[in-house]
């Protein structure tokens, strides 16, 4: 775990921010869309830097500048090409950014929304992205620090409900204060997010459902009825029950029984141990998928401390180094990896840009075909020994953060 992640990592934080506010010290109007953002800043504009953002959405490109000028104009310069400027922010604003657990997953999240930070800063856009996770699963800590970003007048949150239920009353909560909430890594789409950035985990549950029955028939371990077990951090957030119900539609059709999820509660040690238990109680187990990125580790782990290396096919989520390392020692045989550098990075500058230009125009900006569709899919790529190299060009090439190396 890097020592920033420590550092920013803070339920202190939580404290820290529940005493501003006793103090009184709400940063309230600077968060009230775009009119009540500008009322009252008075603070020296930065000069002229501009910021550029290009997408392309279907057949149309979208250019959207921010420049530290004063004057907000909008044009339509051809059917497919809107540009827009607008006065840039002269009052920081902070950006929340709230994970599930600590771990190295999360740590590439949070230095993606630092980099949105950065990006904007230089621009002219004064932005501060914080970022937060509970040590395991923990969902009223979850609620508690969107209460007290609310609290303190957040310009924007972005948040990975471990329960997408209870996050319900908290998320109209902030949109009421007028403070734009998206999902990122595991969305709530019954509550009234604005938009969800991160992987379609229905479909990475696919992908990870294909792989094993490629490892179960590479590997000569493939019998009908064969039993397949899963481990997972959590019972109830979206990400975990939908990647476990894309993996049992492609397995179970074909014969094998898939057992009851172990469930850990994002406790890494947990994870081992159930795996372990597992694997015990099952001598005829031929296949194990980790749903969260420390279970394949706990899997291989597990496999390797029972002897049963080769006899157990894993897949598992994410490429973090410790997800890396058995697949080169081919103990787990292919990886589910997410793009999560951009969950963070994209979550921070919609929320920021959000300010700056209107809910709708940035929301359209970033989401194809927003509002029937408030889905922005960050994408996987499906890793195995003989790929790595060639993903590991392609994670450099994106920009994305790698803790490990192909050889
Ligand atoms: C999931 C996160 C989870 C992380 C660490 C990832 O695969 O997307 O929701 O917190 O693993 O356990």
């Amino acid at each position: 775990m890097s020592m920033s992640f420590g550092r920013r990592f803070s339920r202190r934080e939580a404290i820290g921010t529940a005493a501003k506010v006793a103090a009184g010290v709400v940063i309230a109007g600077a968060i009230a869309g775009v009119s009540g953002y500008y009322a009252g800043s008075s603070a020296v504009l930065p000069t002229t830097t501009t910021i550029t953002e290009t997408r392309t959405v279907g057949a149309a490109t979208v250019t959207m500048t921010t420049t530290a000028v004063k004057t907000e104009t909008k044009t339509v310069t051809s059917p497919t090409t809107i540009v827009s400027t607008v006065t840039a922010a002269a009052k920081p604003m902070k950006i929340g950014v709230i994970g599930k657990s600590v771990h190295p997953y999360w740590s590439v999240v949070d230095k993606g929304s630092a980099k949105a930070g950065e990006e904007l800063k230089m621009a002219g856009v004064d932005v501060t992205a914080t970022f937060w996770v509970p040590y395991k699963e923990d969902v009223p800590a979850q609620l508690k620090t969107m209460e007290s970003y609310i609290a303190e007048g957040y310009a924007g949150i972005a948040v990975a409900p471990s329960d997408p239920d209870a996050i319900i009353p908290v998320i109209r909560k902030a949109l009421d204060a007028k403070i734009p909430v998206i999902t990122i890594d595991t969305d709530a789409p019954a509550s009234d997010r604005l938009a969800y950035l991160g992987t379609d985990n229905y479909m990475a549950g696919v992908a990870a459902g294909k792989a094993m029955l490629e490892a179960l028939q590479k590997t000569g371990l493939a019998r009908p009825g064969g039993k397949i077990a899963m481990g997972t951090g959590s019972l109830t957030a979206r990400n975990s029950l939908e990647r476990m119900q894309g993996f049992k539609d492609v397995v179970e059709p074909v014969g094998y029984k898939v057992l009851e999820p172990v469930c850990d509660y994002e406790d890494a040690a947990k994870a081992l141990e159930l795996a372990s238990a597992t694997l015990a109680a099952n001598p005829d187990l031929i296949g194990a998928f980790g749903v969260y990125a420390y279970n394949g580790p706990a899997w291989a782990r597990a496999v390797e401390e029972a002897g049963k290396v080769g006899k157990i096919a894993i897949v598992e989520f994410d490429a973090t180094k410790e997800n890396i390392e058995p697949i080169k020692a081919g103990i787990i045989y292919a990886t589910v990896a997410q793009r999560q550098y951009f969950m963070g990075y994209y979550g921070v500058k919609l929320l920021a840009l959000m300010s700056q230009w209107g809910w709708d125009s940035a929301l359209k900006f970033y989401i194809p075909r927003y509002p029937a569709n408030k889905i922005f899919d960050t994408g996987v790529d499906v890793v195995k020994k003989e790929n790595l190299k060639a993903y590991y060009e392609e994670v450099v090439a994106r920009g994305e953060p790698v803790d490990w190396t192909p050889d």
